[in-house]
């Protein structure tokens, strides 16, 4: 079992960074300070700094990224796929905020240096590609999947209202890029008990769902101290979230639900 570091943690050796240097000439000089863990080494993680001139560059730190990557240094690792906000899997923490790189643009990162660390909190298996298992563990714990015993009209699918769809519209936009969880403090320090924003959204898409036939059943697996309440209203999670989604409202809401079926 590889030990993990977690990323801005005291570990980090400050003095064993590289730095490339963009080409002599370059004229848009931009300074990239990534951190850099690869637990099969041993060593502690560091921060290299890379230059590159952004005239010879996309305007996305994605961008920024893959040409370190594919022309200074191979061995950063990333996660990346479809490079339009839709996979959520190149979600990290740029200038001290989680989003994703792809839709970040440099220019509005402002003029100084970009620093870019992998998800906070979360253990690292490299760079800047973090183990999301428990994360998945708990979109799967709300069973995030129609529950219904009501047999599917034999001629057409189950219809809802146009009201209805509304309801579940904006939940189902989550691309489970994690960029809310990680930004929780209270997901931080109880992330094995507490579900976190991005589960509890999910959770909450399927109780407000028409056609689900399981909503008490639901309400009940969250009726914990620590599943749900463990929720102090933060709000970091609607501020992180690179979809505009408000999984802060979803879980506010879901706790009412919770208040009123207890009169
Ligand atoms: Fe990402 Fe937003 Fe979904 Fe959270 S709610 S996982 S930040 S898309
Ligand atoms: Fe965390 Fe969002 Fe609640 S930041 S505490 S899940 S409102
Ligand atoms: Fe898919 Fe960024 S690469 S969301």
């Amino acid at each position: 079992m590889v030990e993990f570091a977690l990323p801005k943690n005291s570990r980090i050796d400050k003095s064993a960074g590289k730095t490339h240097a963009a080409q002599a000439g370059a004229k848009r000089v931009r300074r990239f300070r990534i951190y850099r863990f690869d637990p099969s080494t041993g060593e502690n993680p560091r921060v290299d700094t890379f230059e590159l001139d952004m005239d010879r560059c996309g305007p996305m730190v994605l961008d920024a990224l893959l040409k370190i990557k594919n022309e200074v240094d191979s061995s950063l690792s990333l996660r990346r796929s479809c490079r339009e906000g839709i996979c959520g899997s190149c979600a990290m923490n740029i200038n001290g905020q989680n989003t994703l790189a792809c839709t970040r643009s440099c220019e509005e990162l402002g003029s100084g240096d970009i620093s870019i660390y992998p998800l906070p909190h979360q253990p690292v298996v490299k760079d800047l590609v973090t183990d999301l298992t428990n994360f998945y563990a708990q979109y799967a714990a709300i069973k995030p999947w129609l529950q219904s015993r009501t047999p599917a009209p034999p001629d057409r699918e189950r219809l809802q209202s146009k009201e209805d769809q509304e309801k579940i519209d904006r939940p189902s936009a989550c691309i489970l890029c994690a960029c809310c969880s990680t930004s929780c403090p209270s997901y931080w320090w109880n992330s094995e008990r507490y579900l976190g924003p991005a589960a509890l959204l999910a959770a909450y898409r399927w109780i407000v769902d028409s056609r689900d036939e399981s909503t008490g059943e639901r309400l009940d697996a969250l009726e914990d101290p620590f599943r749900l309440y463990r929720c102090h209203t933060i709000m970091n999670c609607a501020e992180a979230c690179p979809k505009d989604l408000n999984p802060a409202k979803a879980i506010a809401e879901i706790k009412q639900m919770m208040a009123e079926r207890q009169h």
